[in-house]
Formats: structure tokens, sequence, C-alpha cells
């Protein structure tokens, strides 16, 4: 079925000028952009988006990262979209994504790993409110 996922273009990703050609990878796989902003996160902010990980030993250095610099925000839409994009993206630590994966060739650490994919289309729906109210969206 047709659905959504919520994917971010991280600091890293973002400040090396590669937002465009990743942007262009998830369009070339079919999926169409239906919410989209630059924006930057308070560390406030990054901390809410992450509290599910706030247990997590690199919690800490995730929200000054993530808070670190602009990033770009997106809601996709795609068959199976949140399966399919995570495929897209590949695995979490870039030293493990297939060849061809966005973080495979942008991402510099497990830390700054490029982009950001919903791991469920429960998530999707949360991290995208997150992000956007309803006037924001295409559709
Ligand atoms: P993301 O999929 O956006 O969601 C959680 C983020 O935490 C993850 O990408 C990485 O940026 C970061 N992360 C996950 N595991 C680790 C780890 N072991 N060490 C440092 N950062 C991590």
């Amino acid at each position: 079925a047709t659905n959504r996922t919520f994917t971010m273009v991280k600091p890293d990703a973002f400040g090396a000028g590669n937002a465009g050609a990743i942007l262009k990878m998830i369009e070339e796989a079919g999926f169409k952009i239906v919410a989209l902003k630059a924006t930057k996160l308070s560390s406030d902010l990054a901390g809410k988006f992450y509290e599910v990980h706030k247990e997590r030993p690199f919690y800490n250095d995730l929200v000054s990262y993530m808070s670190s610099g602009p990033i770009i925000a997106a809601i996709l839409e795609k068959d199976n979209a949140v399966e399919d994009f995570r495929k897209l993206i590949g695995a979490t630590n870039p030293a493990d994504a297939a060849e061809g994966t966005i973080r495979k060739i942008f991402a510099k650490s497990i830390e700054a790993n490029a982009v950001h994919g919903s791991d469920s289309d429960e998530n999707a729906a949360i991290e995208g409110s997150f992000f956007f109210s309803q006037a924001e969206r295409v559709i």
C-alpha cells in the first residue's frame, strides 16, 4: 500500500553540500516529496525528537550533533515507504551499509550517518507531525 515515511538530511550531509544529491537519489528511487523544509534543531527539540534513545550511552552526543547545524526534514510517500526507504539508506553504521546506499556513499560515522529514516509507520506519523503542520504538507 502507498504510505509515508519521514527523513532528515543530517548536519554532516547538509553541511557538506550533499542535500541535493541525496534528495535526487530519494526521488529517483520513486519517493514523492510530500513536505520539505530546511531548519535547525535547538538542543531541546533534538532531545525531544530522540527521547526514545535517552537511556542510550550515545544520547547526549547525538543531541548535540543533531543541533550542531541545519538539517532538512521531509515527509516522503511511496508504496511500502518505511521498509523501502530503510533499504535505500542502508545500515545505521556506514561500515555495515550495502554498496550504493545513501549511508555508504555519504555517511561519515555511525553518529554522523547522513540521513534518518523512520523505523515504523507509527513513528513515521509521529516524526512527520513533529516537524510539519497540516498546512505545510502538499496533501
Ligand atoms: P537514526 O537512525 O537517525 O536514529 C538514532 C541515531 O543515533 C542514529 O541514526 C545515529 O545517528 C545515532 N546512533 C545510533 N547508534 C549509535 C551509536 N552506537 N553510537 C553513536 N550514535 C549512534
